[in-house]
Formats: C-alpha cells, structure tokens, sequence
C-alpha cells in the first residue's frame, strides 16, 4: 500500500474514518501521490486478486478519464479521485442499475456536505452525473461524475469498477467549465459561506460515498432497482424536461422517468416511449 501524502490530514485520517462508521467498502484503501488513472489502478487490482471493497484514491490523475471519452482534469490536492472494486457476480444487466445507484450515493454525499437547505437542489443527470441547481434558480452545474466499468467472467459479472470524481475544495475552474460546472466549496459560497456546516472534510465525503454504495450495491446488483428506484425519481434532475440524444442517436422528447433496468425513458412527440440504454442526453431549450 502506498504512504498517503503528506500536506492531506484530511485524507490521512481516511481510513480511520471509514473505521469508525463501521464501513466496509474501504478496505484496503490505497492513497497515491499521483496516478495515470485510478479505475486503472483499480482494474490492475482487481487482476491480482484484490478484494471487494478496495478503494484506489488520487491527489491528482496524468490521464484521469470521463465518460464518453473524455478527459477527467483536477488540480491536484483539491478533490476527490478514486475507485471501487466490486466484485459482484452478478449478471450483466445489473450493472446499468448499479451505475446509477453509484450516482445516488454520490448525490447523497454531495448533499449532506452542502446543508439540508441545498438538499433539494443537488440532482442526478440521468445515467450518473451529479449537478446542483444554482441557489438563484440558476441552471444545472457538474459537480460530480461516476465512470463504471466491468469485467465479464463466463455469463457473470466479475467485477465492477466504480470511479469517481468530486469536486470538493476546488474554487477557480477553466474558463471553458466555469458555467457548467461548480464544486461543493463554490456551492457553499454561493449559498451564504459554511454557517453551521462543518469544515469540509475529504475523508468524511469519501465516507459518506462508500456508505452510501454500500447500502445499495449487493441488492441492486442481485434484486435490482427496488426501493432505489423512488429515489432515483425524486433525485431525477431530466425528469418532465425536454431532452435530446448528444452525438450518435437520434431521440427527442420529454425525459419520463427510469425504468426498473435502468434506462431512460423518453416520451417522442408522437406519443412513443423510448428506452434509452446508454449514451447521453442533454437538456433541450424549448
Ligand atoms: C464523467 O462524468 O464523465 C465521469 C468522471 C469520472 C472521473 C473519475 S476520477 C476517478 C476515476 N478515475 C478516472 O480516470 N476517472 C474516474
């Protein structure tokens, strides 16, 4: 295991954080210096037998990656970067959902940092991304996103790599990103300054992520959405709002919920409900 940086105490009472909330996703926990990318840290272990529940974690990535091939930039130190290995032997169509209970719990650890005044403004862009609604009822900024990859072995899951990405203390963001996205110290700015919030913490939000995903991931992963499934509703930040497919893939319409496999529902103007499995979708202006 790697030492963990020094300059972090915030991180290097992590994994006696994840200890005394009784966390069992966590363990071992690997803190680097720098990495290329955590998931690939993640996937390397996962081949050498790492075990359920261990976690890669960054202070900075050189090839740090997004969904849909994009790039995933932190300034080092400020933010949270790292993955999950599960090992979930579940079938292969249990991943969508489980992708998106990863984005619940991220959601969850987001909101709970940012107050419970904030609580309802902090949304999940269907599949995985967490974004917050501007405290003035400004638009929807990225704060968060989730990159899930998997392995297969035979007909079943082998596992499954959850990388995620929280900007947390971040505070200048590149031209090209300052309004699309934010991060939870901009957030608690934005909304009067810290108040009674406690000083932000890494260890506890990695903390409250990992508790979180461990509440849901093995039902999800063997009984599905369930009672998951109203959450993701509430949290839906597309829900009733007019979407379009980016990129490949053609689909317009009114967002109209998330089925119980995981997949957008998209109600076309002449009345057809299209099940959108992956991709992305943006808001449509009307
Ligand atoms: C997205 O929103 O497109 C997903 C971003 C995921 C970024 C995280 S940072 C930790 C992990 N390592 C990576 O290379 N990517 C994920």
């Amino acid at each position: 295991m790697s030492g963990v940086r020094r300059g972090s105490p915030d991180l290097e009472r992590a994994s006696a954080v994840l200890a005394a909330r009784g966390c069992s996703l966590g363990a071992p926990l690997v803190i680097a210096e720098e990495t290329g990318s955590t998931n690939d840290d993640a996937k390397q272990g996962a081949r050498s037998g790492a075990p359920h529940g261990a976690v890669w974690l960054a202070e900075s990535q050189t090839v740090g990656r997004g969904r849909q091939g994009r790039a995933w930039l932190s300034p080092r130190g400020e933010n949270l970067l790292f993955s999950v290995l599960l090992r979930l032997r579940c079938a292969p169509a249990r991943v969508p959902p489980v992708s998106l209970v990863a984005g619940l719990a991220v959601r969850d650890a987001v909101a709970r940092a940012l107050g419970p005044s904030a609580d309802a403004d902090v949304v999940v862009k269907w599949p995985n991304d967490v974004m917050v609604r501007g405290s003035q009822g400004g638009g929807l900024r990225k704060i968060a996103g989730v990159l899930v990859e998997s392995a297969l072995s035979g007909s079943k899951v082998e596992y499954v790599v959850v990388g995620i990405g929280i900007n947390v203390l971040t505070r200048t963001l590149p031209e090209d990103l300052a309004a699309i996205a934010t991060s939870i110290a901009l957030e608690r700015d934005a909304r009067g300054g810290e108040g009674s919030l406690p000083e932000l913490d890494r260890a506890e939000i990695l903390a409250d992520v990992l508790a979180g995903l461990e509440r849901d991931v093995e039902l999800v992963a063997h009984k599905g959405l369930g009672l998951a499934h109203a959450r993701l509703t509430r949290h839906d930040a597309l829900l009733g709002r007019a979407v379009e497919s980016v990129g490949d893939g053609d689909v317009r319409g009114t967002a109209s919920g998330i089925d119980l496999d995981g997949r957008l529902l998209v109600r076309r103007a002449d009345g057809t409900l299209v099940h959108v499995a992956s991709g992305e979708m943006r808001l449509r202006l009307a």
